[in-house]
């Protein structure tokens, strides 16, 4: 029998008081680069995002998720040298590695973009078209300072010590010909957009650090390359490749049908929430939409800026040798409890460390010996004594749930967690105290009552975890359905 027969629910049966039904919910993550394999950066941003994605889902809205890859530029082309082989043979190769890892994380993405594919680069030429058409565009010589590392134009005054800060490398001189945007005739219009929440920028000191970009002046910027040849050629001048940077961003209107299928496009347009980490604000916030209102297009609802991680107290790099692969993480502890681990440790706006040595730590307490405990000595208990599940109260007070739902809504992930791991700890509490292992057959009744109670107390908590531990979640829900509950192997073995 079905899930959804048995109990009269799915798992994505809303939990909410405040039944909002079939709205749209268009999410994106940044694209990645593809120079290298995906690590816990990149996995931090798609976990959170994909916890968003579920949580809209499951409260009954119109979702698309968007993550994909960014292959073309000088970066791609470096490390496609260095490996040896064809940029396109080697971005074909990295982009699998990309897959693999959400596949692992259980990452529900409704589509996975590449920068190579024909719909981006057909979409891509008709908006920069259009940006020539309407005006927008001029020629100009650029003279000045590039890194590749982070694919942009350099100040002296951005510079320690003569290099980058990011990448500790120096940047390139460069002197060419290219097309600059005139981004000035809407810098004021994207300020009041942005002051005003039209282009909402959460959490509050990312706004307010956007709005302190303003005052540093913006100038123009280039649009296309001429030495760079891994990218898309400019329609109305082929010796031009288009900037990365101004190519990337349009992912998030190609793979929706821009320039293509103007229905689906605007069932999904504007997106209500561009996710990514602090290091490529200032594309998302001031350049992306002035590009769009260029080309008369609405600018994106909402960014959301989630903290920047380091590693133990370090800059997670390669020379460093502490980058971590999440597909590690995943082998030692599973999807469910990796994307537990990533998103429980800091409060999801704010910078903080991940340290690999308590993620052991906090699976055996909040997993193992909690959630896991509670689940496995329960269904022991009703297994044993052949207690079937009767609708028992819903024991989690209405408050409890909204709270949570409204915690996760304003992205603040870690609290949902602990509130959550809250419950899980009073229902332990409660199973100590009422110690229905020893009530007599004379007491059969009231420990049927007992176990009926955690096992509703279950599943509420399963659908209300279900964003962040998806497997966990529907296996709890169906083996606390009833009728007959089995125990079965440990959901969160100790390690
Ligand atoms: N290709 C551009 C984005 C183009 S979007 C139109 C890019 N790619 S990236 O591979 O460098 O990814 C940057 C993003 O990865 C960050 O904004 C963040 O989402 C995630 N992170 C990478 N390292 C991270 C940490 N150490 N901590 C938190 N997030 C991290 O920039």
């Amino acid at each position: 029998m079905s899930l959804r027969a048995k109990c009269g629910a799915s798992i994505t049966t809303p939990i909410y008081h405040d039944l909002n039904m079939n709205k749209k919910f268009y999410i994106t993550t940044p694209i990645y680069y593809v120079n290298d394999q995906p690590h816990i950066g990149h996995a931090y941003t798609t976990v959170a995002a994909d916890v968003l994605a579920r949580f809209h889902r499951q409260k009954g809205d119109d979702v698309f998720f968007l993550t994909g890859t960014d292959e073309h530029g000088a970066k791609v082309a470096e490390s496609a040298k260095l490996a040896g082989q064809k940029p396109k043979e080697f971005v074909d190769e990295v982009v699998e590695l990309y897959r693999i890892a959400w596949k692992n994380l259980n990452i529900t993405h409704d589509e996975f973009i590449r920068t190579t594919d024909p719909a981006h680069i057909e979409a891509v030429g008709k908006f920069m078209q259009k940006l020539m058409d309407n005006g927008r565009l001029y020629e100009d010589t650029y003279e000045g300072l590039y890194c590749v590392g982070c694919e942009k134009f350099m100040t002296e005054k951005e510079l320690v010590d003569g290099y980058c800060p990011d990448h500790r490398k120096k940047p390139k001189k460069i002197k060419e010909k290219n097309y600059f945007f005139k981004l000035a005739k809407y810098l004021d219009q994207v300020k009041d957009l942005i002051q005003t929440d039209q282009i909402n920028i959460q959490p509050a000191e990312m706004k307010k650090e956007v709005l302190g970009l303003f005052k540093q002046g913006l100038g123009d910027f280039s649009v296309s390359r001429q030495k760079v040849k891994w990218g898309i050629p400019l329609p109305f001048d082929p010796a031009h490749n288009i900037y990365v940077w101004v190519e990337a961003l349009q992912n998030y209107i190609s793979a929706i049908g821009y320039g293509d299928n103007r229905d689906e496009f605007e069932r999904w347009w504007p997106a209500d929430c561009h996710l990514m980490a602090k290091d490529i604000l200032k594309f998302h916030a001031i350049y992306w939409p002035a590009l769009l209102l260029a080309v008369g297009e609405k600018p994106p609802k909402g960014l959301f800026i989630h903290g920047f991680f380091s590693i133990n107290g370090q800059k997670m790099s390669k020379s460093l040798g502490n980058v971590i692969n999440p597909n590690d993480l995943v082998e030692q502890y599973g999807s469910d409890a990796t994307r537990y681990l990533l998103l429980s440790q800091f409060p999801f706006g704010q910078d903080g460390d991940i340290k690999e040595s308590l993620f052991a730590e906090k699976y055996n307490s909040d997993l193992a010996n909690g959630l896991g405990n509670l689940a496995s000595r329960t269904a022991k208990l009703l297994e044993k004594n052949e207690i079937e599940i009767k609708s028992a109260k819903q024991p989690i007070s209405d408050k409890v749930i909204d709270d949570i739902n409204d915690q996760i809504e304003r992205y603040k992930f870690d609290e949902a967690l602990k509130s959550i791991m809250r419950l899980v700890a009073e229902a332990n509490k409660y199973l100590d105290q009422e110690a229905p292992w020893k009530l007599t057959e004379a007491d059969s009744e009231r420990r049927s009552e007992v176990l009926n109670n955690v096992a509703s107390w279950i599943t509420t908590m399963a659908r209300l975890f279900y964003p962040f531990m998806p497997i966990a979640s529907h296996s709890l829900v169906e083996q606390f359905t009833g009728p007959k509950v089995k125990k079965e192997e440990g959901l969160f073995p100790r390690k």
